[in-house]
């Protein structure tokens, strides 16, 4: 079944604000705060309180089915959702691993996204000295979880895991919450090259790219030139240095964990680079996209967010800059990418998704 990206009429679709001023969503923050934080959480909200979820909830509800292209939502609690695609969907990818195709189904608690994203407003998302030193099991254990090809299980000899780290650790955190206004973060995928988006993009106070996207003149109408961030994976360390030429200060963040290859790669580059330091918590997605996303919640005060869709047909997971990549879930992300964009609904949240 084909379905149309977006509808035709407008190019400029949805504004989702993520959390922001001092209106409702703050009230559902504070709320579900309350809920999160209190060893009896049922007791703590009250009728209106509830009501107040249900109404957030009936809204996101209301933007799935109008915006969707067939997904609908259904409640299971005051925090929890579930998106379904409509029977039929063709899901065409199979999981090598399990030999199923993909579920039809996600399940979404919007107040624990709430929560870690309002989180990440006032967090510094990158790994420093300050905070292994500062957290009990820093340096021995959480240090050595982070480090690929230790070839130790922890970090007992400390000055071989100096020796991995120094080069990606910073002593306190260079990057502060709401350090800039606005940034968009730009995703990879093959619906960019539908729109003209490059100029607006480059408009912002800082772009934030995902591993190897390219950023030149045959894709800059499409992605803009601007560029600031870049999120890598570890697998992405050998073609790093082409992709980040020309652009001394673009800063590379490791998304998980580093290893030889990234140290190699880091001698041979001016470029900053450090280890992204997120918040441990369970959630619904945790591609590079979303962790840019993480990213940019931390440093920026408003976030627009570009080529995150998935191909209408939900069949491949496409990128602008190469061919089809089978193996990515395109379903969960599409599901998660219309979450994204439907709990801005309130108007309050400083995450504007732009197809
Ligand atoms: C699903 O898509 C695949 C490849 O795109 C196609 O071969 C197949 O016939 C489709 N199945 C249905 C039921 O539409
Ligand atoms: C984040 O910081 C703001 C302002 O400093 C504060 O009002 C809010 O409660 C903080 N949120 C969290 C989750 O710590
Ligand atoms: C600790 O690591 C360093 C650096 O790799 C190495 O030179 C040293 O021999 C190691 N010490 C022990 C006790 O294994």
């Amino acid at each position: 079944m084909s379905r149309p990206i977006k509808p035709s009429s407008s190019r400029r679709p949805t504004f989702i604000h993520l959390i922001c001023a001092a209106t409702i969503f703050s009230l559902l923050v504070f709320l579900i705060q309350s809920y999160f934080f209190t060893s009896t959480p049922s007791k703590s909200l009250n009728v209106e309180d509830v009501q107040i979820l249900s109404d957030f909830q009936s809204d996101v509800q209301q933007c799935v089915a109008n915006r969707g292209f067939g997904l609908t939502a259904h409640t299971v609690d005051h925090c929890k959702l579930v998106l379904k695609f409509p029977k039929g969907t063709n899901s065409t990818w199979l999981n090598p691993q399990f030999k199923t195709y993909e579920p039809l189904e996600y399940t979404y608690d919007i107040c624990e996204a709430v929560l870690l994203w309002e989180q990440y407003r006032n967090t510094t998302t990158v790994l420093t000295r300050e905070y292994l030193d500062a957290r009990p099991d820093g340096w021995m254990d959480y240090a050595a979880k982070r480090i690929a090809q230790l070839g130790a299980k922890d970090c007992s000899n400390r000055t071989l895991c100096e020796e991995h780290l120094n080069p990606i650790l910073p002593a306190s955190p260079p990057f502060h919450p709401r350090q800039f206004e606005k940034c968009a973060v730009v995703g990879n995928s093959g619906d960019l090259l539908k729109t003209e988006f490059g100029e607006e993009i480059d408009s912002h106070d800082a772009v934030i790219r995902d591993n190897e996207a390219p950023v030149n003149e045959k894709y800059a109408k499409h992605v803009g030139l601007k560029r600031n961030f870049r999120l890598g994976v570890r697998g992405t360390a050998k073609n790093m240095v082409p992709i980040l030429k020309g652009s001394d200060d673009e800063v590379l963040v490791i998304k998980s964990v580093t290893h030889r290859d990234f140290n190699k790669m880091i001698d041979t580059i001016p470029n900053p680079v450090y280890l992204f330091q997120g918040i441990v918590l369970r959630r619904g997605a945790k591609g590079t996209g979303m962790k840019s996303v993480e990213l940019a919640l931390s440093m920026c005060d408003i976030v627009d967010i570009y080529g995150f869709t998935v191909d209408p047909g939900y069949t491949e997971w496409t990128r602008y800059f190469s061919e089809p990549r089978k193996g990515h879930n395109p379903l969960q992300g599409r599901a998660y990418y219309q979450l994204l964009e439907c709990l801005g609904v309130s108007n309050d949240f400083p995450l504007n998704v732009l197809y």
